[in-house]
């Protein structure tokens, strides 16, 4: 499929998803929130894919936010059909069955920011700069980032950036937890597919229920969470990879996981 927005790269496994609009900083407008839903889409849906790295296009950002000069035509209705659009789209791939790793190669900002937060894991280059500046605009953020940004790092830290609107460098988000991992610009990609591939290598059934166990299970009181988590073990214990997993363990080999 051809897009306007965003360029996809499948290579051995491993999906690229870039956004690319560099001349306004990879902003993202329907047409591109809707592109990146239609690659997650087609990308869950395909046996070739293993995992997902999403970056943006050209040397300054990864995403500078939702994109103003739509933003700026909404009403209360087209406004909240948007937030919930922007929503469902991120829910989606926090939910996609597959790792995604966000590659922070510059500004990651409102809706930026909250589609990096959405990911399972964010690398970031040290050029990166992170925030939700939504309150300098006189909204708040709109697609998940009140909430993820609270659970993700406690509520004082989560008001703290949400109403100053300020942005913090790769360093500092680092410190507080708001990303894995922080790597000179140039080794960004690298890093991020080093730990994709990783990720690639382990049994896929186990990452699936690893990832459903944390981001489902994340959303349940505990006891619920836990039930969520047994149910998952007992499963993949039916599976031909966890006979694979221990076998290979016991006759000191690698393990060659089939994904059933
Ligand atoms: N929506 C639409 N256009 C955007 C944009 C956005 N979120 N962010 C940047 N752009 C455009 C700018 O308008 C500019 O367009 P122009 O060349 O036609 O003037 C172009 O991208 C380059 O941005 P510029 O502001 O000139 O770059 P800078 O290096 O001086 O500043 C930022 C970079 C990221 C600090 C600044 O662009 C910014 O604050 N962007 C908005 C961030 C934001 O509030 N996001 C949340 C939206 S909810």
């Amino acid at each position: 499929m051809a897009y306007e927005n965003i360029k996809t790269n499948l290579r051995e496994g491993l999906l690229i998803v870039t956004i690319d609009r560099p001349k306004v900083l990879n902003a993202l407008n329907a047409e591109t929130v809707q592109e990146i839903y239609e690659a997650f889409s087609k990308a869950r849906d395909d046996e070739n894919v293993k995992a997902v790295i999403v970056t943006g296009g050209g040397e300054k950002a990864f995403v500078a936010g939702a994109d103003i000069n739509e933003l700026a035509q909404k009403t209360p209705i087209t406004g909240k059909e948007t937030s919930e659009r922007g929503q469902a789209v991120l829910s989606f791939i926090e939910r996609f069955p597959k790792p995604v790793i966000a590659a922070i190669n510059g500004f990651a900002l409102g809706g930026g920011c909250e589609l990096a937060l959405a990911c399972h894991i964010r690398i970031a280059s040290e050029k990166a700069q992170i925030g939700l500046p939504e309150v300098t605009l006189g909204i708040i953020p709109g697609y998940g980032g009140t909430q993820r940004m609270a659970r993700l790092l406690g509520k004082g830290k989560a008001l703290e950036l949400i109403c100053t609107g300020d942005r913090i460098g790769a360093a500092d988000a680092e410190r507080i937890g708001l990303v894995n991992k922080v790597v000179p610009a140039d080794q960004l990609m690298s890093v991020a597919e080093e730990m994709a591939r990783k990720m690639m290598s382990r049994g896929p059934l186990a990452i699936r229920a690893a990832i459903e166990a944390v981001i489902r299970g994340g959303e349940m009181p505990f006891e619920e969470g836990q039930f969520l988590e047994a149910t998952l073990f007992g499963l993949l214990c039916a599976s031909d990879d966890t006979k694979e997993g221990m076998n290979a363990f016991l006759e000191k080999r690698p393990a060659r996981f089939k994904g059933r």
